[in-house]
């Protein structure tokens, strides 16, 4: 385990507050807040994602990291998200980058997905979320696969390792943790 900081509180204020400013829109359990690029990167190298292996990212935003996973790491990877305009978005940018073959968004409830299936899992998500989502993945997720979580710990669960980004890759003024979790 590196170096631990805590930067959870101010991260939870801030996307609290911004999940309230966002449109109220039925079943979102998170507000828009993209996790910076050298996260993602760093968040699927922690999950070791590998060509071939199944990514999902449940609520998947812009889809940063779908298209990464697809693009930078060879993965089939797929997108779940609520909101029908960051969906759209993220379709076509994928249909952009003509990377269709491995990655695609899901228009859907997160909590509805079958999570019998992927390698790795990446979350970005309020620990009320987590939570809610944790039986989900205890009684669905397959051996040996990975949930990588940017910012928040899954209650109850023990991490493998947590990451903590260091000042010089500070980004945003805010220190990020990755929480890092094999089943
Ligand atoms: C903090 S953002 C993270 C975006 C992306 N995963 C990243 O790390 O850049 C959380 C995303 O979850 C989506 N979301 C919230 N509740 C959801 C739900 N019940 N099902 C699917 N997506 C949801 C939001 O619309 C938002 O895009």
């Amino acid at each position: 385990m590196r170096r631990i900081l805590r930067s959870a509180p101010v991260v939870l204020a801030l996307l609290a507050a911004a999940l309230a400013a966002q449109d109220e829109q039925p079943g979102k359990v998170a507000p828009y807040y993209p996790s910076p690029l050298p996260i993602v990167k760093q968040m699927l190298e922690l999950g070791e994602l590998k060509a071939g292996q199944l990514h999902y990212d449940l609520g998947s935003g812009d889809g940063r990291l779908v298209i990464a996973a697809a693009r930078d790491f060879g993965a089939r990877s797929v997108g779940f998200e609520i909101d029908q305009k960051l969906v759209d978005a993220s379709r076509q940018q994928i249909a952009d980058l003509n990377i269709g073959r491995l990655a695609s968004i899901e228009s859907r409830d997160l909590f509805e997905a079958d999570y019998s299936k992927p390698d790795l899992i990446t979350v970005y998500l309020l620990p009320n979320a987590l939570e809610r989502l944790r039986p989900l993945l205890e009684t669905q997720m397959k051996p040996g696969s990975l949930v990588i979580s940017h910012d928040f710990m899954v209650p109850g669960w023990k991490t493998d390792e947590v990451v903590t980004i260091d000042e010089e890759l500070e980004i945003d003024g805010l220190l990020h943790s990755i929480y890092v979790y094999r089943r």
